[in-house]
């Protein structure tokens, strides 16, 4: 790996591109000071430009005495080199949750390339966790921008075979770091609006609203009730001349597969069975639900050409939820029927997740 780490900051100096393992999904780096090579990003996704782009920066060195104040100073310094107006509470979520799957908005600083934010003034900045990521971003000792490394409005990869699916040409270095332990996108954070709406996820993900304001319990700008500001702020997103940011995950439609998928709730699957069944377009399902001890015989599907049973744990599901998309979809069957998610919180991201698949499944 070290070797094949060095091809990879020579391929980013150069201006190319690098598939890069992270904790939560990989991502389709460049170097952020380098706009043809983000020019690159857009054209190798597809994705339109004007959707903003993640800067990924190497961990802080902490001091010997390694304690908050160490961390405050060591992340004040790094992220002045992105944001012109680095909080306190940024502060604090840095020495909380990094490296980790959080990525927090942030004013952006003069330098940073119009082309990373999506001609905003705002830029979304995150420290991963993976350490080939990490050591892919201390060796290249820039920031790199990355968007998730699949086409645009597609499914995130979560394993380097996955990424190889969706950029097969010699275009992308992969770099192999193994199947992704978080397995869906990070936490998106807002943190330009503190003084008027307190920090509002934009994105939901493995860091909660709870862990969030928990973190800023004694900062009075971080914890407010933001259901209501959050709505407001996501439906201005479109609007290309909003100072709002936009957020491509809150498309409605996105991390979708080509095959129609349809979330169900539990108490009707009997409906769901006895209406697949007698519908003469459906030839062949899959069947994607939680245990509940019947087999599919004894449940009396009869169209049912692949069943998978969900874990129980919402940890188990968010590290398996992609690549489990991803297999469904190669089956080539005429629709897959998913078991909708338990109300708790920490279905909240995965839910999330499933519902905008299943808005942009079957196109
Ligand atoms: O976990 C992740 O966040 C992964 C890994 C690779 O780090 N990255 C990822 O990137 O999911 P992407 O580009 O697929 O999604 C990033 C989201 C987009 O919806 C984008 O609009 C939003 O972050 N974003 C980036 N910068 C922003 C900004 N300045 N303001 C608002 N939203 C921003
Ligand atoms: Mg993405």
């Amino acid at each position: 790996m070290p070797d094949l780490i060095q091809r990879a900051v020579d391929v980013l100096k150069a201006g190319g591109l690098v598939a890069m393992p992270t904790e939560t999904v990989y991502g389709l780096a460049a170097d952020a000071n380098n706009a043809s090579a983000i020019n690159k990003i857009f054209t190798s996704k597809g994705r339109p430009t004007g959707h903003p782009l993640i800067v990924h920066i190497a961990q802080a060195e902490l001091g010997v005495a390694n304690d908050h104040q160490d961390s405050a100073t060591a992340w004040r310094e790094i992220l002045s080199q992105w944001s012109r107006d680095v909080s306190p509470e940024a502060l604090i979520l840095a020495h909380q949750f990094w490296p980790g799957p959080l990525t927090m908005i942030l004013p952006k600083a003069k330098n940073v390339l119009l082309e990373v934010t999506g001609g905003q003034e705002t830029v979304g900045v995150r420290c991963p966790q993976h350490p080939i990521a990490q050591q892919l971003l201390k060796q290249f000792g820039g920031g790199l921008a990355a968007p998730s490394a699949n086409r645009f409005g597609r499914i995130s990869p979560t394993t380097a075979e996955h990424v190889r699916e969706e950029f097969p040409g010699d275009e992308v270095l992969i770099l192999d770091g193994g199947a992704c332990d978080v397995g869906i996108e990070s936490t998106i954070v807002d943190l330009t609006r503190l003084d008027t709406h307190g920090a509002v996820i934009l994105r939901p993900g493995a860091i909660t609203q709870a862990m969030i304001d928990q973190a800023l319990e004694r900062s009075d700008r971080g914890a407010h009730d933001n259901d209501e500001v959050r709505a407001t702020i996501l439906s201005t997103m479109p609007k290309s001349n909003s100072s709002a940011p936009r957020v491509s995950g809150s498309l409605s439609a996105h991390y979708a597969p080509k095959t129609k998928l349809v979330l169900y709730d539990a108490k009707d699957t009997e409906s769901v069975i006895s209406e697949v069944n007698n519908s003469s377009d459906l030839k062949r399902i899959a069947w994607v639900h939680f245990p509940n001890g019947l087999s599919v015989k004894e449940s009396g599907f009869e169209k049912v050409s692949k069943e998978l049973l969900l874990p129980l744990e919402s940890k188990a599901l968010a590290r398996a939820l992609y690549a489990m998309l991803r297999q469904l979809d190669a089956l080539n069957v005429d629709s897959i029927y998913f078991e909708q998610l338990p109300d708790g919180i920490e279905w909240d991201a995965i839910r999330d997740r499933l519902g905008r698949a299943s808005v942009g499944s079957g196109m």
